[in-house]
């Protein structure tokens, strides 16, 4: 099981075991996760979710996670409303605010942030996405997800055809994913985007050195035929050095019921990690596939609780406490 007491700065720190481990233990927040049962085994403890970026669901679901296991939450949600506006670094943010709080979740626009903020910081640092860099909980919820969505297509991971689309070189969640994926056995990925948004080099270069296979590519016909799951991703505007660049790109790709029904084998799953473009001009993954059985976009939002569940209570070493501490739901007629 994932040590406790570390710092979640990045993808490559999991184990082919550590997966193992954290998904029974997701599978058994289930419950939790849905009110079902109730918690108190983080009584006591506080969380700081510190955002300096935009965030929905990775914030939220991270607050939620710590309140089902009757922790509690502090926050910021902006870099507007902090001291960081006023010149503080980082590295004094950090030490500040781990003195407030058993655990932190950073989201910060710099890659490399989490990092830095880990070093300055009294307690554990978990890493919500730096910059272009890393977003190692969503690969977690990502791969749960994917490798839940095969088990019920009988497939498993191993062996799985993957289809990456969109803005590869800014993705963060997509290069996480990649580093988890490379734990398992013989994937082929097809990566799929403009020449000038592919993978980093030395992602690919990983990739192969884990003994996987990859084609590039820059349109989504013949490849996408040909796979067993496709993960979208949007055009990731604000990492642009000037938004009106990501214009061009807008549109590129985009899957929709009929391009899936005409070029997809009927199982293919499709995946994203949200917020996707809705924009008319944008719309990589259109809203007529959202009563697709195999889209699992929110079945990957869902899991994301039972994945950041599992992530604090093997932090804070309580896997085989949560039962102990459990109460009845007062509020659910019996
Ligand atoms: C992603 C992110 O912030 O990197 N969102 C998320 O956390 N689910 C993807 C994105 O913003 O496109």
């Amino acid at each position: 099981m994932i040590q406790v007491n570390t710092h979640i700065l990045s993808a490559s720190q999991f184990t082919r075991a550590n997966l193992e481990a954290l998904f029974d233990l997701a599978n058994q927040m289930i419950p939790y996760a849905k009110a079902e049962r109730i918690t108190s085994v983080l009584q006591g403890a506080l969380l700081a979710n510190l955002f300096f970026e935009p965030s929905t669901r990775t914030r939220l679901s991270f607050s939620a996670a710590f309140s089902r296991l009757g922790g509690r939450v502090i926050e910021t949600t902006d870099k507007q409303s902090t001291s960081l506006t006023k010149g503080e670094s980082l590295r004094d943010t950090a030490r500040v605010v781990s003195g407030y709080a058993d655990i932190i979740v950073l989201r910060h626009f710099q890659a490399g942030a989490a990092l830095q903020f880990a070093e300055a910081s009294r307690v554990p640092v978990i890493n919500a996405g730096d910059g272009a860099n890393e977003h190692p909980t969503q690969g977690l919820l990502d791969i749960y997800t994917l490798q839940k969505e095969l088990h019920a297509k009988n497939k498993s991971l191993n062996g799985l055809r993957l289809a990456l689309v969109g803005d590869l070189k800014h993705s963060r969640t997509a290069h996480s994913l990649l580093k988890l994926l490379t734990l398992f056995v013989d994937i082929h990925f097809t990566l799929i985007s403009p020449s000038t948004l592919q993978l980093p080099n030395d992602l690919v270069e990983s990739i192969e050195e884990a003994g996987h296979t990859v084609t590039i590519a820059e349109q989504l016909l013949p490849h996408i035929s040909e796979v067993d799951a496709i993960y979208m991703t949007r055009m990731q505007e604000e990492r642009f050095p000037h938004p009106q660049e990501a214009q061009q790109y807008r549109g590129r790709f985009q899957l929709n019921r009929n391009f899936y029904q005409r070029h997809c084998q009927p199982d293919t799953i499709i995946l994203h990690p949200l917020p996707r473009d809705s924009r008319t001009e944008a719309q990589e993954l259109n809203e007529d596939l959202d009563e697709h059985v195999n889209l699992a976009i929110f079945r990957q939002t869902d899991n994301g609780l039972l994945i950041r569940m599992a992530l604090f209570c093997a932090l804070f070493g309580v896997t085989d406490r949560v039962e102990r501490f459990t109460h009845p739901v007062p509020w659910r007629s019996e």
